[in-house]
């Protein structure tokens, strides 16, 4: 088994040219089995309003769910690094609350760092944060907390001028002190340019080959969620149609009396 990572080791990853393989994980068993792949990263996403949760996206999500959610994935991976998500209204309103819930997610949450979304806006809040102790991912482009002010789930950063604010984003975000910056959905041709132009690595979801390292979510890797298919996502497996099949035919052999055999009986 590796070594738990930390923030030095994994700034020190860009430097190497080393990839970054982080997923994420919403509960005890999905973060065990994250552990026993030997992920670099594990991301506790606010994605779990959708995938865990049911709600149709990431703004409802709560403190107390981010919590309870982290704490699971904390038992399964004790030795893998966790970030975790701060949700949205939860870093917004002041830096005082921002730390507030920042320092919760670390201390009852047994993370290791948060994400927030958003660019120069949140600089207060990341310099504050990390003085504080807090350790702080930034999240770019296409930033699902306030998608339909984006003009709904697409690509960020197409034009000159939204790409040339981004690449300020990430500088501002790097020099606030930022520990790496997740790219999602943004033009491979500015993810390289931004990866190029930072010290800090970027993690990328739809944001092409070039950046530091690479995120998925769980469910969408594994087949398990069924509602959205983006064009980023690579399915690795087809658990979704394999649950539904194992538990059709556990519902039929009950019925039919197949199941349980003298072997499961006492
Ligand atoms: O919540 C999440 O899963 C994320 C990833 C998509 C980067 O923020």
């Amino acid at each position: 088994m590796k070594d738990k990572l930390n923030i030095l080791a994994f700034k020190k990853m860009k430097e190497k040219g080393e990839k970054i393989v982080m997923v994420t994980a919403y509960d005890y068993t999905g973060g065990l089995l994250a552990e026993q792949a030997a992920v670099d990263v594990i991301l506790v996403g606010d994605s779990l309003g959708m995938t865990m949760l049911g709600y149709d996206s990431t703004v409802p999500v709560t403190m107390d769910e981010m919590v309870h959610h982290m704490r699971a994935v904390r038992r399964g991976a004790p030795k893998t690094m966790c970030i975790v998500d701060m949700p949205y209204m939860s870093y917004e309103i002041s830096v005082e609350e921002a730390i507030r819930n920042g320092g919760r997610l670390i201390k009852e949450g047994f993370a290791d760092a948060v994400k927030v979304e958003g660019g120069i806006s949140r600089v207060p809040v990341v310099e504050v944060m990390v003085k504080a102790g807090v350790p702080v991912m930034g999240h770019l482009g296409l930033t699902p907390q306030t998608a339909d002010q984006l003009g709904g789930y697409k690509v960020q950063g197409r034009d000159q001028d939204a790409a040339r604010e981004m690449v300020k984003d990430a500088m501002a975000l790097q020099e606030a002190g930022a520990f790496g910056i997740v790219l999602e959905c943004v033009p491979q041709g500015l993810a390289q340019e931004i990866t190029a132009g930072l010290t800090v690595p970027t993690i990328g979801i739809g944001a092409g080959v070039n950046c530091d390292g690479q995120v998925l979510v769980y469910h969408d890797l594994l087949g398990l969620y069924q509602r959205l298919k983006p064009k980023f996502v690579k399915q690795y497996a087809d658990l979704g149609d394999q649950v539904r099949e194992a538990l059709e035919q556990y519902g039929r052999e009950v019925k039919s009396g197949v199941f349980p055999g003298e072997e499961h009986s006492f």
